[in-house]
């Protein structure tokens, strides 16, 4: 499997793996990374005991029994030996797996603490942990054309300018990539839930979603978008496909602890929190579904 990626042009920040541009970042954007900084992904609830290993284990098993539809969604083995960059790996659970399917794969995260945990994570399991750096999804420290494949899982709707995010997305894809995201719904049962608790309860019913969900659902100024919103800043892709899938978060209650997972049968998928979404780049000189000759990102 071939290596040699190598994030271009930065001035390094401390460590060899930090790649954040000398660009002062916004406060907004330090608040998100503070966040994560401090509660890495997926590690909530868990025993950070002595064994660094199980610890890791434990967050794996629990990830894909409470999201299995990730798997058919990243479809792991089908990138084997093709280059692929994750935007906003966190501690790199699904980095390790497409490692694991013999993917020439390569993470970005915001956050040092989590950059830091899947450095030793890939480690322990046998792997280079050089293939992750700190990064910020709005400025990818790569060249464009890099990579078959961009995928992001529950990371574009943290970030302060999501629009400018995918424009690195598909800046830092070949012609003929593929981006592969998840970002939080609107039209969900957890928004909903949120309203309610956050607005109504609290004798706020004007109060917007919009700031319900960025004040309360995790790192600051987190957003919530519709179908139609996720096409629209997909728009440069072809073939675009967007769905919801209903997420063991929109069945529960009280942080979790109540859980009504036998709903699952009767409550329409259509209200999940997540929107799984998936666009092609076009390859330069192809035709676009509108019949226009596909200039490349560039000349846009
Ligand atoms: C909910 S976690 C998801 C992590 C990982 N994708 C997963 O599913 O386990 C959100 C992650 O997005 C990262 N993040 C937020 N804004 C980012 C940005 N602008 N650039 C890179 N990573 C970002 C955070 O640091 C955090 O690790």
């Amino acid at each position: 499997m071939g290596g040699g990626l190598k994030p271009s042009g930065e001035r390094t920040l401390g460590r060899e793996h930090n790649t954040l541009r000398d660009d002062p970042m916004s406060e907004r954007k330090k608040a998100v990374r503070d966040f994560w900084d401090t509660s890495p992904c997926g590690t909530s609830g868990l025993q950070r005991g002595k064994e660094l290993r199980r610890f890791f284990e434990s967050i794996e098993k629990r990830r894909y029994e409470l999201e299995p539809f990730i798997l058919d969604h990243a479809e792991f083995d089908k990138w084997r030996g093709k280059k692929i960059l994750e935007v906003g790996c966190g501690t790199g659970t699904d980095l390790l797996q497409f490692l694991r399917a013999e993917v020439n794969a390569f993470g970005v995260d915001l956050s040092i603490h989590s950059v830091d945990l899947a450095r030793k994570r890939l480690g322990l399991f046998g792997l280079n942990g050089r293939r992750v750096f700190v990064g910020d999804a709005e400025h990818l420290p790569f060249p464009e054309n890099s990579f078959d494949l961009v995928y992001s899982w529950g990371v574009l709707h943290h970030t302060p300018d999501i629009a400018r995010a995918i424009d690195e997305i598909c800046r830092v894809l070949r012609p003929g990539g593929e981006a592969r995201i998840m970002v939080y719904h609107r039209w969900s049962l957890v928004a909903l839930r949120s309203y309610v608790r956050f607005g109504l309860l609290r004798g706020r019913p004007m109060r917007s979603l919009d700031d319900i969900m960025a004040v309360h659902q995790e790192s600051p100024g987190t957003k919530v978008y519709t179908q139609a919103q996720v096409r629209q800043l997909l728009r440069r892709f072809h073939n675009i496909e967007v769905r919801a899938v209903l997420t063991p978060y929109d069945l529960s209650l009280a942080d979790g602890r109540l859980s009504f997972t036998w709903l699952r049968r009767f409550v329409p998928q259509s209200l999940g929190f997540f929107l799984m979404a998936r666009g092609g780049k076009s390859g330069v000189g192809e035709v676009s579904p509108a019949g226009v000759p596909v200039p490349s990102f560039r000349e846009r």
